[in-house]
């Protein structure tokens, strides 16, 4: 309803023409029986009135429907992108624990059920409703005995309504969720094809789809029995009523007790009033299902979502980073520490690079300073502040992130270039693009910057994409970059172009590089090495090559087993 609100005129105007369908509606059996009964000179009078009705309801129906349909797929729209919107800014701990498929069914699929509702089910519940209460106030003029013998079948079928109308709103809800699971199997396995068919996985994924789909099959039916039984139920317990009155007023007739011309208008009414309650039913089984719609889309909208105050808001001011006694663990595993007690200082304009094994807790620290996650104990500074006291975007406005693997957009290589600056002049872009040792091979395409990348930039080789995620940091300019190397073992031309891209974007920058390349690592002004979310050394490499520790073996492990590695070394 908040979302119909800012339509209210035009919902108005919609409804003042529903009303007008639901008096021509109710009208309707009344001149149906009058030409059924009427004598030879009215037979046309009769005629042209039912057409002028017919006319205006036909009229005042489609107004009634193009209104509705204008309310409501505006108020879709702003709930749609609102809960676009509000997803957006839910913290990452909300993505790590949800699928992105069930999501993007919630957006599509779940909207889709209250706009149906908003447009056609609400009119036919108001419609029908009328068309129960306004039928049997006219019946009551004509016979209050026949009547009340249709009034007392009604509560008891309203009281049955309700019950089955709670089973119906269970299952609907489960088949929602059920499809949103399905989807996630589709998502994952079209963006992953390059593993599913590398494994010959096609049947695999095709039986674990099937069986979902099943699920939803076997939840429809069983909703489907529900709403079976409880048609046959109303039709049942309603047209039998109908043959009662139709038995009890023929007998009314033979009394005297009725004129027959009021018996036809009288049966007509009832049928109206019974196929407008058989309709209610499944209407308000609709309405259930969009309730249960609803219920899924605004606990999204209960999430809270991380603060954000204005979204243009100026950079912040980056002066170095330290980070004292930090402790954190992942929200989805409290019980694990993925970081505990690091410490360490990044005076301004300096590189620090973190070296360690796989799992002990390098690209941690980088989600920590892009404020992904909040740390449980200790604190991250830069100059003075805490960095909890800058505004989120502001901060993360001076950061650029280069991820460990690099996923472009769909678009074209220019829409991901000027991603973190999205107005960027011709100039600058070729001038990123050339820095990050990437021109060449953006010249190289026919199409030059317009190239399209392909979903998530498959069309590129992994270098290319790297150099393009680095002309987009270099672009963007940030005051604190943080660099989340690939392993990924480019030849070594490509590494050479790479490294080279590099280098330039750290010059003279607040750097934290997560190194594997040991040219990089060299170049730092000083190491960290990581183990188990600790740091266990720290120093420049010569200092730590001569401490003869962790660093030491971990450089001659690398000389041993990554032989370009080594090849880099000597180039150096
Ligand atoms: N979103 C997450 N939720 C829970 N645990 C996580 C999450 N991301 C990482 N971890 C865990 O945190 C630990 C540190 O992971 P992290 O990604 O920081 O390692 P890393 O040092 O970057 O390793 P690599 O060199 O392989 O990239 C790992 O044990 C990992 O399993
Ligand atoms: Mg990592």
């Amino acid at each position: 309803m908040a979302y119909v609100k800012p339509h209210a005129g035009l919902w108005a105007l919609g409804f003042f023409f529903l009303l007008i369908t639901m008096g021509t509606s109710l009208l309707f059996p009344k001149l149906l029986g009058g030409l059924m009964s009427s004598s030879a000179d009215n037979l046309r009078n009769n005629m042209l009135q039912m057409m002028g009705l017919l006319a205006v309801q036909g009229v005042a129906g489609f107004f009634r429907v193009v209104l509705f349909v204008m309310v409501t797929e505006r108020a879709l729209a702003a709930i749609r992108s609102d809960l676009y919107t509000h997803l957006l800014h839910l913290p990452m701990s909300f993505f790590t624990s949800k699928r992105v498929g069930e999501l993007n069914s919630r957006v599509a699929s779940d909207t889709a059920q209250i706009g149906e509702t908003l447009t056609t089910t609400l009119a036919e519940f108001l419609r029908g409703l009328s068309m129960v209460i306004g039928g049997i106030a006219i019946l009551a003029f004509t016979s209050i005995k026949l009547t009340l013998f249709i009034v007392g079948v009604i509560p008891p079928l309203i009281i049955v309504t309700f019950i089955f109308g709670r089973f119906i709103r269970k299952y609907a809800k489960k088949v929602q969720d059920e499809i949103a699971e399905s989807n996630t199997i589709v998502e994952e396995t079209f963006a992953g094809i390059q593993t599913v068919k590398a494994f010959a996985n096609e049947a695999w994924e095709r039986s674990r789809y099937r069986e979902r789909i099943q699920k939803v099959v076997g939840l429809a039916i069983t909703g489907g029995y529900y709403r079976g039984a409880f048609s046959s139920f109303i039709t049942f317990g309603l047209f039998g009523a109908i043959a009662l009155v139709i038995w009890f007023g023929a007998g009314m007739v033979h009394e005297g007790e009725l004129a027959a011309d009021k018996l036809n208008e009288f049966i007509l009414y009832a049928l109206f009033i019974g196929g407008s309650i058989g309709g209610l039913a499944s209407v308000y089984a609709q309405l259930q299902k969009a309730v249960g719609a609803t219920e899924t889309i605004f606990s999204l909208m209960d999430e809270q979502p991380e603060l954000v105050h204005a979204e243009d808001i100026e950079a912040a001011q980056v002066e170095g980073i330290s980070f004292k006694e930090v402790k954190f663990s992942y929200p989805s595993r409290p019980d694990v520490p993925v970081i505990q007690g690091l410490s360490f200082d990044l005076p301004k304009g300096q590189t620090l690079a973190l070296v360690g094994k796989s799992g002990s807790g390098k690209s941690t620290v980088a989600s920590l300073l892009m404020r992904f996650y909040q740390g449980q104990a200790g604190q991250i500074s830069s100059g003075v502040r805490e960095v909890e006291s800058f505004d989120l975007q502001a901060w993360r406005k001076s950061l650029a992130l280069v991820p460990q693997d690099v996923l472009l957009f769909g678009g074209n290589i220019r829409e991901n270039i000027t991603y973190g600056k999205t107005l960027a002049t011709e100039d600058e872009i070729i001038q990123a693009a050339k820095e990050a040792n990437a021109w060449e091979f953006i010249e190289g395409f026919p199409e030059g910057l317009d190239t399209k990348v392909g979903d998530r930039g498959v069309q590129l080789s992994g270098g290319q994409r790297q150099r393009i995620a680095i002309a987009r940091a270099l672009l963007k300019d940030p005051q604190l970059l943080i660099l989340d190397e690939a392993t990924s073992a480019l030849d070594s031309e490509s590494e050479r172009l790479v490294q080279e891209a590099l280098d330039r974007l750290m010059e003279g920058r607040t750097s934290v590089v997560i190194a594997h390349r040991l040219s990089t690592i060299r170049k730092a002004h000083q190491i960290l090495v990581m183990e188990q979310g600790q740091g266990i050394e720290r120093g420049t490499h010569d200092e730590l090559m001569k401490h003869n520790g962790a660093y030491a073996e971990l450089i001659r492990l690398q000389d041993v087993l990554g032989s370009d590695k080594s090849l880099v070394e000597n180039i150096d």
